[in-house]
Order: C-alpha cells, then sequence, then structure tokens
C-alpha cells in the first residue's frame, strides 16, 4: 500500500492543468480550461479541467475526478500504478512495498508471453510446415529481411499450439487468458486465439510486443479476414499505432499514416520508414498525440474507397486539434498505398508524396465532387455546402480559399465570403445551444438519479451543494460548520453522506480531496461530486451563512414544499429575506 502522505505528495507535484494538457489541447477560460474530451468523441468542448479544485469534469460523458482518476483512465491503469506514473513524472522515487502488486506481475507475464509467441510464429514460419504462409508474404513482395525487420510469422494450423508451447514455459492457462493469446472452449479446454493465419506484431516504442494481427491467407480458413488481440491489461488499440517503433526513427518529422499492416510494410520495404498504421479505423486523439511527439506533419494515405475517405474526414479535425499539418495523399489507379508501390513503384509513390493537397484543399475537392458545377443548380448547392465548410476555417484561410472558389464559379469573392460569415454564425449559435441543451440534460438527468431527493427538494440541494463547494475550497470552515450545523440537519442523503465525510476526513487531520472520497463513494457518485465542488464557483465565502441558514430552515420545514417550482427570483428573495433575519 502507497501511503496517504506520498499520494498527496505525488498529486502536489503533479498540477492537472499541466498533466492533462499533455494529452487534450486545453483552452483556458477564466480559472478553468476546457478542451475535448478524450473519453468520448465530441465536436465542441464540454471536458473542463477545474484548477482551483484539481479535479476533472467532462459534460458530456460525465466522465470525472481527480489528476490520479484522469491517468488512470487515459493510461489504462489501476490505482496504485497510475500513482506511480504521476510519481515517476514528478521524478519522485516510489516507496519500497511489502508485496508484489497482482496487477503488474500479470502485465509482466503478459508481455514475457507475448514474446516468446512472437519467436514461436517466426519459428513457425520458417518451418517446412509454414512454406504456404512464407509463400503467400514472398508472393506479396515481401523480401526475408523485411520478414525479419517486422517481425512477422504463421501461427500453426492446430488447435492449441501456441497454448502447449507457453505451458511448457511454464506460462499458466489464466495468463494465456489474459493475454488473449487463447480462449476457452466449451468443453473447458484452451483454443489458440490464431490459428493458420499470417502473424503481424505490434511493437511498443520500447521494444515489447503488446498484441498481434492475424490475416487469413488461405480460403479454406475460417474467421474472418483479420483477427486480432482485443484489449488486455498492456494494450489498448486505440492508444497505439502500428510501426511507430521503427517510424519514431525517422528524421524527417513526417510521418505518413495508412489503413493496413501491408501498406505500412510495402512502403518500408519501399525506402518510406515513416509509414505507420491506425489498423482500419479513423485516427484517435492518443494516437494523434503519439503521432506529434515524432511529427509536425502527417500524410494521410488511406485507401482510395469509401470508407478511406471517411476515415481521412473524420481524423482530419483530431489531427488539426492536436496542432499537425496534415497532408491527404489521393491515390488513383490502385486501391491502397501497397498496391500502389507494387504496380508503379517507388518513384512514382515519391510523386504523390510531393503532390499532396493539404486538408483545406482536399475537403473541398471532395465537397466538389458531389456536385455537377457545370450547372446552375449544381454551383448553387455546391456554394453552399462548401461555405458551410469554409465557415469552420479561420479568416485568412477563408479569404484564400474564397478567392479560389469564386473564380472557379465565376461569382464575385464578397459573395462566397458574406455566405461563409452568414454560415459561421448560425453553427456558432446552433452548438452554443447545443452545448447548453447537453449540460442541462446531463445535470438534471444524472443529479436526479444520484441525488434522488434533489427534486423535490431542489432549494435545499442547491444550497447544500454550495456549501459544500465552499467547504471543499476553504477546509477551514469545516470545523465551523460543524458546529452550526450537524449532518442530521442536511435535507438531501447524498448532500449528508458527502458533508460527513468532508468532516470525517477533515476530523482525522487530512485534507479532503476527490481521491479520499472516492473511496467512499460509486465512480458515478464521484463524478457528481467533482461536478457539485466545481458548479458554483460564482458563490463566495461570505454566502456561507446565508447557505446555512437556509439548509436550517429547509430541514425546519415540516411538510418540505415543492421547491422545485421556486423561480429563481422567488429563490433569490428567500435569500435575500433571510439575510435581512440574520442582521
Ligand atoms: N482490419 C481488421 N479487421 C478486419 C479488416 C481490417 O482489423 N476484418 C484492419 C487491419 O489492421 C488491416 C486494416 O484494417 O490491416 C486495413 O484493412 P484492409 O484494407 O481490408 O486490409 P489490408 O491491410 O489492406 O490487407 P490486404 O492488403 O492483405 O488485403
Ligand atoms: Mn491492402
Amino acid at each position: 500500500m502507497l501511503s496517504q502522505e506520498f499520494i498527496n505528495e505525488v498529486k502536489d507535484r503533479n498540477d492537472i492543468t499541466d498533466v492533462i494538457s499533455g494529452y487534450v489541447t486545453l483552452k483556458r477560460s477564466g480559472r478553468n480550461s476546457k478542451g475535448l474530451c478524450p473519453f468520448h468523441s465530441e465536436k465542441t468542448p464540454s471536458f473542463t479541467v477545474f484548477g482551483d479544485t484539481a479535479s476533472f469534469y467532462c459534460f458530456g460523458c460525465q466522465a470525472g475526478g481527480d489528476v490520479i482518476g484522469f491517468i488512470r483512465r487515459i493510461e489504462n491503469l489501476d490505482y496504485v500504478e497510475a500513482v506511480k506514473f504521476l510519481a515517476n513524472r514528478a521524478g519522485l522515487a516510489v516507496p519500497e512495498e511489502g508485496r508484489n502488486d497482482g496487477l503488474s506481475h500479470m502485465r509482466n507475464r503478459i508481455r514475457e508471453q507475448n514474446r516468446e509467441a512472437g519467436r514461436f510464429f517466426y519459428r513457425s514460419l520458417y518451418s517446412p510446415a509454414g512454406r504456404h504462409a512464407l509463400d503467400y508474404f514472398h508472393s506479396r513482395g515481401l523480401t526475408d529481411e523485411t520478414i525479419r525487420h517486422f517481425g512477422l510469422g504463421w501461427s500453426p494450423d492446430g488447435w492449441d499450439q501456441l497454448a502447449r508451447h507457453l505451458e511448457e514455459l511454464g506460462f499458466r492457462r489464466d495468463e494465456i487468458l489474459a493475454a488473449d493469446l487463447g480462449y476457452t472452449s466449451r468443453k473447458g479446454g484452451i483454443i489458440d486465439r490464431f490459428r493458420n493465419r499470417v502473424m503481424f506484431p505490434i511493437i511498443d516504442l520500447q521494444g515489447n510486443v503488446l498484441a498481434f494481427g492475424g490475416r487469413r491467407f488461405t480460403d479454406d480458413a475460417v474467421g474472418g479476414k483479420y483477427v486480432n488481440t482485443s484489449d488486455t491489461l498492456i494494450y489498448k488499440k486505440t492508444n497505439h499505432l502500428f510501426a511507430m517503433n521503427l517510424a519514431k526513427n525517422s528524421k524527417s518529422r513526417e510521418l505518413i499514416l495508412c489503413e493496413g499492416y501491408m501498406d505500412v510494410i510495402a512502403l518500408h520495404q519501399a525506402g518510406f520508414t515513416n509509414a505507420v498504421a491506425a489498423l482500419g479505423t479513423a485516427v484517435t486523439p492518443q494516437q494523434a498525440r503519439v503521432l506529434h511527439k515524432y511529427a509536425d506533419r502527417v500524410v494521410l494515405s488511406q485507401d482510395g474507397d469509401e470508407a478511406g475517405q471517411k476515415s481521412i474526414a473524420r481524423s482530419i479535425p483530431i489531427m488539426k486539434e492536436e496542432g499537425l499539418d496534415v497532408r491527404v495523399l489521393q491515390i488513383a489507379g490502385a486501391k491502397d498505398p501497397d498496391e500502389f508501390i507494387r504496380k508503379y513503384g517507388p518513384e512514382r509513390f515519391k510523386s504523390l508524396l510531393e503532390g499532396c493537397s493539404n486538408d483545406i484543399e482536399y475537403s473541398i475537392l471532395r465537397i466538389e465532387s458531389k456536385y455537377d458545377i457545370s450547372t446552375d443548380d449544381g454551383r448553387l448547392h455546391y456554394l453552399q455546402e462548401v461555405c458551410g465548410y469554409l465557415s469552420e476555417l479561420g479568416s485568412l484561410e477563408r479569404e484564400v480559399y474564397a478567392s479560389r472558389i469564386a473564380d472557379k464559379l465565376h461569382i464575385e469573392k464578397s459573395a462566397v465570403i458574406s455566405q461563409s460569415e452568414a454560415s459561421a454564425r448560425r453553427r456558432a449559435k446552433m452548438e452554443k445551444e447545443k452545448e447548453f441543451r447537453e449540460m442541462a440534460k446531463n445535470t438534471a438527468g444524472i443529479g436526479s438519479r444520484i441525488n434522488p431527493d434533489r427534486s423535490l427538494h431542489l432549494r435545499a440541494s442547491n444550497a447544500e451543494y454550495s456549501l459544500l463547494s465552499i467547504l471543499f475550497l476553504h477546509q477551514d470552515l469545516i470545523a465551523k460548520a460543524m458546529t452550526r450545523l450537524p449532518p442530521e440537519e442536511f435535507v438531501t442523503e447524498f448532500g449528508r453522506r458527502i458533508y460527513q465525510q468532508f468532516i470525517e476526513i477533515h476530523s482525522s487531520g487530512q485534507e479532503v480531496s476527490m481521491s479520499l472520497l472516492s473511496t467512499q463513494f460509486s465512480e458515478e457518485e464521484s463524478a457528481e461530486i467533482v461536478r457539485v465542488i466545481n458548479s458554483y464557483d460564482t458563490v463566495g465565502t461570505n454566502d456561507f451563512d446565508t447557505l446555512i441558514g437556509i439548509i436550517k430552515s429547509e430541514h425546519f420545514t415540516p411538510k418540505p414544499q415543492d421547491a422545485a417550482k421556486l423561480s429563481a427570483d422567488e429563490l433569490l428573495e428567500q435569500m435575500n429575506r433571510l439575510k435581512k433575519k440574520k442582521n
């Protein structure tokens, strides 16, 4: 067990805004910062970091907690590991522990198994039984050197060849399952996850094998085209990029992002050693962050089909949000980069790279391709859509591209500009409204589920929440509150539980923190507490007495009136009355 002192030290040395801005592009707004939530996909920022209370909350998906909670989620770690992660980040030595932590032990066992499995697949590929798999790789133009460089392999055609090999090496059944290298059969035996497939290992930046992809290569094979390791204790698909371990050594600060294993491998073999793949999906913010570590510019080199274009459209804003310069390479005459290189050679691919368009040119061309601009009707609809797109750009870019579009359509540039400005205003308004609606919806829905008393005692509950947020920020006031307001006088049960914890923690001489609180509440409740202690930041300390007064008066009101029906004006009036009484 790590001591609470150590945990506090770790938290003190890791400013939450600092830590989170390593993952999310944050914009300051007042004392808080906002950005796009890394835990769900969204276009307008509802992810908020509260500097004063060292906590975060997403109004879109209700994720919330302190800096440790954030790291747990984003790095997929357990509590102790997250503390250690942050300790490392701050250069703090972790105190020795008596016992070995179970989860990190399992992580090591998974890493060891994956390394052994990778060797096993490679050996099998070059065994006599692997001949047809090796032929397959050769037939796709791969050299033996490339096969070795990427550590490719073949998973033998049986039920449990790898599992038996791993068991001989001393790995237990539960460890094999945890690595997702096998699964349990209906009879209770173990079956290899990968059978008779050509194998691609996914390797992290430190050289650990994290996971595998296995491709079907014979017609009689069962199952889908690819079988992939599902997420394990060491692998989260959306965080990693295939071949990043190799591409990171390229000096160019430019990376080529493809869809598939074979694209990357073909590109590397042809000399483009800065190619990586997101493996069949649009890029995620976490992946964009990794890309940005090693590159300033990313060339999207997706398949030419509709799915590829969709994935480009989804990836562009994510990469721009990360601050990357985005280029889009359009492949013509082949379905993907692998086929293109095979058909036309590296030189032609190089000129594609040199001629590729930036993301704006690409997006405008995409829109244009939907309309027939030789007709009036087509021109009109094209203009409408393209102005909608221009409205998302900065004013300088808008100027440049408005000229080009005006020239193309033979109209005045000012018409294009004013149309896009109107569109920008409409969108800004819609987004504001949407954000507001969502916030209202979420706070209402969640709030009443977690605090069922709230809707009947809205006035008391608001006062309780305000009081709690004041006490959290000014913990010296807790002692004073205790003498004036015993927990029994809280009106809502949820508010009372929080208050009781405040008192308990404070009385034991510790600081009330989200991490201490979260041990006493469910994850959902903790997120709600984060929201509560942050959402009343306009209330000053001088309201302390008033709030206690409101809670008391609500508590002693014999029949609780339906406070939900009180309007804001009535509430204000009532607060003023209470103030006067006191004076
Ligand atoms: N993919 C997957 N599961 C599938 C299909 C695809 O995981 N059922 C992922 C794989 O990582 C694959 C990538 O999406 O590499 C791109 O898919 P696709 O274009 O179909 O495959 P290629 O890699 O181009 O494979 P090949 O050239 O061998 O057909
Ligand atoms: Mn392909």
